[in-house]
């Protein structure tokens, strides 16, 4: 009980001074407070003792032959990377380098921008577009992360410009403009990979919402002691992520936390929670997390193809064209809106929210 208390005294110290992780580091804290603190069980990563056989590198696919000749080779590594890993890297995707850098350019600076600057855009009603949360996960009994985030809603209603703050507001609108016409090609192969019309995830209006999730992992002092990102799955369709040369990603493959290597130029793609769903188990959404690290700050920028909480009354269900009798539907119904509401409520609990959908 009295642990309890101090629990909650010192996350109540640590939203009243409303400056983040961030605020923290710049106070040259040298330990990491206990609301921090992650189980090293939970931080221990035993390599398998036979990794003989095992592959243990994330795939990168090199789009840039895509509408050559090549496409099909392309088609079957992307399906392959979706089923076995959840995960791949993308090389040569069309997203010009500048605008990459631009980016993390921009996030940095929102980041690094007084905290007064900051706190106008902490919440204050349901409405906003552009959210910095510097407490995301202080509603939860789970231990805290080592990072600061802000979110921004951006399609299918996109914001005003002046709804995003000075700091990075070319750069959300341009990133996020080359986002969606990457993201259409990708739903066109991951489609294609499925067996089925190029077209039927864009159909199925999995391009239609994209929420961004910009952030900003602050050096820690002990790093062996806490995370970036508790273990989750994506509540997206398909996430991109761009990371910068940092490291700490990782996915969970074969029991093991594989690193998701900083590749200079590439974009992370991760299959999400509704596309395990819609393919019935075929592309898996797999648990990632990131380390938390001594080198930072660490910069990334999480664009999810879903439009989450926003009012959609589309229900989805697996494909029926990749059903059979041998292959009968493993889910049941869902809307996004209901979905993303649970899986909120639920996000770094141990076992992944789409299982609650099981048949
Ligand atoms: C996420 C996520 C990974 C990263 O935002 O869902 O997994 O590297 N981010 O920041
Ligand atoms: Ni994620």
């Amino acid at each position: 009980m009295t642990e309890e208390i101090d629990r909650v005294n010192e996350l109540t110290n640590f939203i009243s001074t409303k400056t983040g992780v961030k605020g923290l580091v710049d106070a040259e804290i040298t330990e990491v407070p206990r609301i921090f603190h992650v189980p090293s069980s939970i931080l221990s990563n035993n390599r398998p003792s036979d990794i003989t056989g095992l592959n243990l590198t994330v795939p990168i696919i090199d789009l840039g032959d895509r509408n050559t000749s090549s496409r099909n080779d392309i088609v079957s590594k992307i399906k392959e990377a979706a089923e076995k890993w959840g995960f791949f890297q993308v090389i040569n995707h069309g997203v010009p380098l500048t605008v990459l850098e631009e980016i993390k350019e921009s996030v940095r600076r929102f980041h690094e921008e007084d905290p007064v600057v900051k706190n106008q855009y902490i919440p204050t009603d349901n409405n906003k577009r552009f959210v910095y949360n510097n407490n995301f996960d202080l509603y939860h009994s789970s231990p805290m992360n080592w990072r600061d985030s802000f979110t921004c809603y951006i399609a299918p209603d996109p914001p005003n410009p002046e709804e995003i703050p000075l700091a990075c507001r070319s750069a959300v609108i341009e990133y996020t403009k080359h986002v969606m016409e990457l993201g259409a090609v990708l739903f066109q192969l991951l489609s294609e990979a499925l067996g089925l019309d190029s077209e039927i995830l864009k159909r199925m209006d999995c391009l239609k919402g994209l929420f961004m999730i910009c952030h900003y992992y602050p050096p820690c002092p002990q790093p062996d002691l806490t995370l970036g990102i508790s273990k989750h799955t994506d509540n997206s369709f398909l996430t991109l992520l761009l990371q910068d040369q940092i490291g700490g990603l990782q996915v969970l493959h074969e029991d093991y936390w594989v690193d998701v290597p900083p590749v200079p130029g590439a974009l992370v793609v991760n299959i999400g929670d509704f596309m395990q769903l819609i393919t019935n188990d075929k592309f898996l959404s797999v648990e990632h997390r990131v380390r938390a690290n001594k080198d930072g700050p660490r910069i990334s920028v999480a664009c999810f193809f879903s439009s989450s909480l926003s009012p959609n009354s589309t229900v989805y269900g697996p494909i029926k064209e990749l059903l059979s009798d041998e292959n009968p539907a493993k889910y049941k119904d869902i809307t996004i809106p209901e979905y993303t509401a649970g899986y909120l409520a639920n996000i770094f609990d141990e076992k992944s929210y789409l299982s609650n959908y099981k048949i």
